[in-house]
């Protein structure tokens, strides 16, 4: 199924979990993209909190962290007057069709990813179904949306992959449904390293706080955690990530922030330090004007915005949502 005529302009959805604070891995990944894309294409975007149950939470903090993550989210230059922008949980038909979900994604397949693998691994005993059956609730948001393009960083791509084997099991079995979605993901910035063990991504979850830049750090603290970012001892600036994970992440993030390309990058330094000063004045320059924008957004606002974004995507999920039950075989 397609989802576009000609010359409209090709829907595009993406999610982040509030969970925690905004790191650059984020911003690099996928963010960047988010914001650039509502300019020339139909952007759904969305604080995915169901997913954020899927490891226990305290009271409250569901909710204090969807409002925090969406006005970080506004800060960083999310327009809703070009993109629809949305908390998850708001619009039901998610949770719907992730259970219909649940029925077309096999036990084998979901057995298979790796992020289920990681965090039950990390997990300090108990193992919620949720976190096993996440990537289903997760394919429900993108069909949702009749979507054709996920922005995301090289860590969902194994998700939006699952996504894509979902619709067309569905397609297959039901008759032509949902729209066949796929990933971009960035050629700089796809895979951003922790600062202290450059050989992990760089994480919310992870108990390493120094490793991870977070866009609300304080310019000085950028600084120290650029300046204690692991290396290595043969002080030869090169980019080779298997041999030199640090130095190759911080040319790689060099490259991102800046527009330029890691090998020539790694050309102009013959030592450490001033390549380190350079990504921590890069870094800087990034955070500064999106806390400055922060500063001016309260919550009374943040909220108006997401009760309408929820409107504006029910408006779209609610037809999908009948079409899929309809095709299904459900009674309407
Ligand atoms: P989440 O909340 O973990 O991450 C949000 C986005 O940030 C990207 N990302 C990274 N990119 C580069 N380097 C890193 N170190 C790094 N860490 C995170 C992620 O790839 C992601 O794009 N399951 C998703 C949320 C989700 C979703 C969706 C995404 C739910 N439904 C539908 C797309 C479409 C997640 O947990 O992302």
């Amino acid at each position: 199924m397609t989802s576009t005529t000609p010359g409209t302009r090709p829907r595009v959805f993406s999610g982040i979990q509030p969970s925690g604070a905004v790191h650059l891995g984020n911003y690099l990944g996928a963010l960047r993209n988010w914001v650039s894309m509502q300019h020339d294409t139909d952007a759904v975007y969305c604080v995915v909190d169901l997913h954020a149950l899927t490891l226990p939470k305290e009271p409250g903090e569901v909710a204090q962290g969807t409002l925090d993550i969406a006005r970080i989210l506004l800060a960083l230059g999310l327009d809703p007057q070009r993109c629809v922008f949305f908390v998850q949980s708001h619009v039901h038909e998610h949770a719907e069709l992730g259970w219909l979900m649940q029925t077309v994604a096999s036990y084998g397949e979901l057995s298979r990813m790796t992020q289920f693998k990681d965090k039950s691994a990390r997990s300090s005993g108990f193992i919620s179904a949720g976190l096993f059956t996440y990537p289903a609730l997760q394919a429900a948001d993108i069909l949702l949306y009749d979507t054709e393009v996920v922005p995301v960083g090289d860590d969902q791509r194994q998700h939006i992959e699952l996504a894509r084997d979902v619709a067309l099991r569905f397609n297959a079995r039901y008759g032509d449904t949902f729209v066949i979605p796929e990933h971009r993901i960035p050629v700089a910035g796809a895979r951003v390293m922790d600062l202290q063990h450059p050989e992990n991504k760089m994480s919310k979850s992870v108990d390493s706080p120094q490793g991870t830049i977070n866009l609300l750090d304080a310019p000085q603290e950028i600084e120290k955690k650029v300046k204690r970012a692991v290396t290595d001892n043969d002080g030869e600036v090169r980019y080779d990530p298997a041999d030199k994970p640090g130095v190759s992440n911080l040319l790689s993030i060099l490259a991102a922030v800046t527009d330029g390309d890691p090998e020539q990058l790694a050309g102009q330094y013959q030592q450490y330090g001033p390549l380190k000063a350079d990504v921590a004045a890069a870094l800087i320059a990034l955070v500064e004007p999106i806390q400055a924008r922060l500063a001016q957004l309260d919550d009374a606002t943040v909220r108006a915005e997401l009760a309408l974004g929820a409107e504006r995507a029910t408006a779209i999920a609610a037809p999908v949502m009948d079409r899929a039950k309809r095709a299904c075989g459900l009674l309407v």
